[in-house]
């Protein structure tokens, strides 16, 4: 959000909500007491730097309004981009560096949006239910079933999207391990203040993968596969084609979308129903609850917590001014536990009418382009696992990841 990590916990240790919201490891198991704070100071909250709203209104407002700009440029250009983008090295630009589809804005994105979309769409997706339910049985069939503790995270949860993205992407079995170690590296990126180390870390991990990734697209070129990557290799529509900077950003975009969110959201679902077991009991009654049930964890147990925008000209936001330039932070987490949409929103409840109603893949023109594969491996992990292992029960203590922004469990032991 502009702040290094030193700034953010310096304010977050003289209370400043936000500043403990957007960084404060305290608040990384249970932040929802201080979204309600947040919201019950207003819409909109303001500290020395910035903005930040909890209200499920003013979040939508903010996500579906294009004068709030989702670019480092932010309120600047694309000109300022142009020039933000000379100034990096090229060797180390991340899936949420420009021209990452996250990071830039019209007409930019909506030229490589609809390229993108092109090879992405929901026919295709849909045609890959068979394929992920074989990749979820193949990976219950390595499970222990007699009482062995194992961490579902690592042997389950992880495995499925990485492995599901993989394919779609063209990505060799032999480098699913590899990909999984960058991937979980450089989601520090999303975090400054994690801190210097780990975003050392996160930038060679991120170096790794665009060697990789330049070397496996000049391979699609002169030899296409059927995947995705290949197909948008060689996309043209009107003339016009993705550039190799777009191809790579937007590879390793998919493949760090595809699979950082989705762990947590098999993660988090798996967690919620062990630890509900009258909620698992109605899926078990109703199976046709299962889709119901993976918007209720998106809402209750948002894998993405918080995104941000910055306003691109003078505005206001819940009767308060909003200056141009001024960073808004959505607590999309926060957004989704609003009384006014969601009756007894601390309540986990998989019959939920308006769970759909919720934030988790965000709104307007950033609206997650991978929302409908995310929902169908959360069905078809979730309801396989359970199905499967009827037996599953917690075996300890789950540990959550580090990472503020991205809400999931690095460690959930359980024995089947
Ligand atoms: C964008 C959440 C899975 C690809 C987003 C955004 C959110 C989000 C919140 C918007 C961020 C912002 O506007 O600031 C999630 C969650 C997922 C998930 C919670 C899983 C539970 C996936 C998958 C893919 C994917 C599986 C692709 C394979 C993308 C892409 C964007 C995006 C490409 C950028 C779209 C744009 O800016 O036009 N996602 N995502 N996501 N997501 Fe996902």
């Amino acid at each position: 959000y502009g702040l290094p990590g030193f700034a953010i916990r310096a304010a977050s240790r003289r209370g400043d909500l936000i500043a403990r919201l957007t960084g404060d490891p305290v608040l990384r198991d249970d932040p929802f007491d201080a979204y309600d704070q947040l919201r019950a100071q207003g819409g909109l909250v303001t500290n020395n730097f910035i903005s930040a709203t909890a209200t499920h209104q003013v979040a939508s407002k903010v996500l579906r309004d294009n004068n709030f700009i989702a670019s480092p440029g932010g309120a600047a250009s694309e000109f300022l981009d142009r020039v933000l983008l000379a100034a990096l090295d090229p060797s180390a630009i991340g899936p949420v560096d420009p021209p990452s589809l996250l990071t830039i804005h019209p007409p930019q994105h909506t030229r490589l949006r609809k390229l993108v979309a092109h090879a992405f769409t929901p026919r295709a997706i849909g045609a890959l239910e068979g394929r992920i339910q074989a990749v979820a049985d193949g990976l219950v069939d390595r499970l222990p079933t007699d009482g062995t503790p194992f961490d579902l995270v690592e042997d389950y949860a992880a495995q499925l999207p990485v492995t599901v993205i993989a394919e779609i992407l063209g990505v060799p079995a032999a480098m699913h391990a590899e990909f999984l170690n960058w991937g979980n590296d450089a989601a520090a990126t999303l975090d400054p203040a994690l801190g210097y180390r780990r975003y050392r870390r996160a930038d060679r991990a991120l170096r790794e993968l665009n060697a990789w990734f330049d070397q496996h697209l000049a391979r699609l070129r002169r030899d296409p596969g059927d995947d995705l990557l290949s197909q948008l290799v060689h996309t043209v529509e009107d003339g016009d084609q993705l550039t190799d900077l777009e191809l790579r950003t937007t590879a390793s975009l998919l493949l760090g979308a595809g699979f950082e969110t989705t762990v947590n959201l098999i993660g988090n679902g798996a967690q919620l129903l062990l630890a509900h077991p009258e909620q698992l009991d109605k899926l078990r009654a109703d199976p046709t609850g299962w889709p119901g049930a993976v918007e209720e964890v998106l809402r209750y147990d948002s894998p993405v917590q918080i995104t941000a925008r910055i306003a691109g000209k003078a505005t206001e936001l819940a009767d308060r001014p909003v200056p141009k330039g001024r960073g808004v932070v959505v607590m999309i987490g926060g957004a989704n536990r609003d009384p006014d949409v969601f009756t007894d929103p601390h309540t986990f409840d998989v019959t939920r009418s308006n769970a759909r109603e919720h934030l988790a893949f965000a709104a307007g023109i950033h609206y997650c382009l991978g929302a409908q594969l995310a929902r169908l491996e959360g069905q078809v992990a979730l309801r396989t696992l359970f199905e499967r292992l009827p037996k599953l029960r917690a075996a300890g203590t789950p540990v959550r990841r580090e990472t503020r922004v991205l809400r999931g469990f690095a460690e959930l032991p359980v024995r089947g």
